[in-house]
């Protein structure tokens, strides 16, 4: 039961912090310099959000003009529905409105919309989004957020993380273009993998480290981020720059690898070991395992992606399973994951490995 509660709160706390101005803004430029038009004549959703004080729905809104949008809209989830629990503070831009009420605003989502000029200064900006209740509670997966997605063209947001694979399914089923903040982790997940590997999700341009918003306002760091677009950018049609086999050897900054003066073979899968994505020798044509970090160097038209060494994807693969008896050695060996022999005979199982080979 006590875990129960830590885990619940564990994952309350994980879905409720918020993106900084400068990360979105960074992270958009990156798709309006490959394409100045990616978003003309489109109609941009952000659910999943606080509009009253989001910085997607502030960044969106105060671009609307020089992007070319044809409509915002941006959802919220209502504070009662919410698995985090926080004193709900209602803001001026609510309480002036005439058919404010204080219970609906606990019990309800809101939509805000943006697409025309209201305030008549003959500019359409942040101070012409209009508010409404939703009917429900915001939830992305309720009939009112599918017919709104439905209706978008684009989707953009940081959903929330103890729903990643759900929100990307419901993502994919929509067939839309999108831009969402997600943990590196879920690259492993069966529901992600294979969308990266048949290149029809990628990585975006801005990831690894950054600092989020708390609920009280106070910025925290988390390591793992990334951003995840089916939207074309120009990074990932850049080719990684590789150093030789030989040159790797004798130079690379992987210690292990210039102490033992060649790359590794895995015992149970015909691939070598490749410590880091700035490893990967630039002349071997055969299979490479390489660390998760590598999707954010991936470039389509340099390698190919052949899978991951991860439980059942890696029996899939054809990985050998280990001699029951290296179990002595090494607990840690499954079936379905790399492992090799080292130069004392002893079994090492590699951090998760991505299986990769150039393209030819
Ligand atoms: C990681 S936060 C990010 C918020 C905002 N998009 C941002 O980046 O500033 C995810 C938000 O989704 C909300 N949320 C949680 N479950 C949801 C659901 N089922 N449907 C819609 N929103 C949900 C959380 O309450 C939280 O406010």
């Amino acid at each position: 039961m006590a875990n129960t509660n830590l885990a619940n709160a564990k994952t309350a706390k994980n879905d409720e912090f918020y993106t900084q101005y400068a990360d979105i803004q960074k992270e958009i430029n990156a798709y309006l310099e490959y394409n100045p038009d990616v978003f003309r004549g489109k109609t941009v959703l952000l659910p999943c959000d606080d509009p009253e004080w989001s910085n997607f729905t502030k960044f969106f809104a105060q671009n609307f003009e020089l992007f070319g949008l044809k409509k915002l809209i941006s959802t919220s989830y209502a504070p009662e529905s919410k698995k985090y629990k926080m004193p709900y503070q209602p803001t001026l831009f609510e309480t002036s409105q005439p058919y404010f009420d204080n219970d609906k605003s606990k019990t309800h989502g809101k939509i805000f919309v943006l697409e025309r000029d209201v305030t008549g200064d003959n500019r359409v900006n942040i101070d012409d989004l209009q508010w409404q209740y939703l009917e429900g509670d915001g939830d992305f997966r309720s009939k009112e957020i599918c017919k709104l997605r439905d209706e978008s063209d684009i989707i953009v947001t940081n959903p929330p993380f103890s729903l990643f694979r759900e929100f990307v399914v419901w993502l994919m089923e929509s067939n839309k273009r999108f831009v969402i903040i997600g943990n590196m982790n879920a690259v492993t997940y069966k529901e992600i993998f294979p969308l990266l590997k048949n290149n029809e999700i990628w990585f975006g341009v801005n990831n690894g480290a950054k600092k989020y918003i708390k609920p009280d306002g106070s910025l925290f760091n988390m390591g793992n981020t990334c951003w995840y677009s089916n939207i074309d950018h120009g990074r990932r049609h850049k080719p990684l720059q590789l150093m030789s086999m030989s040159a790797n050897l004798k130079h690379s900054k992987h210690e292990d690898l210039r102490m033992r003066k060649q790359y590794v073979k895995y015992a149970n899968f015909d691939a070598i070991d490749v410590p880091g994505y700035d490893a990967i020798p630039s002349d071997y044509d055969g299979i490479m395992g390489v660390p998760k970090s590598f999707l954010d160097k991936y470039c389509p038209e340099q390698f190919e992606i052949i899978g991951i060494a991860e439980g059942d994807s890696g029996k899939e693969l054809g990985l050998k399973p280990y001699p029951r008896e290296l179990k002595k050695l090494n607990p840690s060996l499954r079936d379905g994951q790399l492992y090799y022999i080292d130069e004392n005979g002893y079994p090492v199982k590699p951090f998760a490995r991505i299986l990769i080979r150039k393209k030819q």
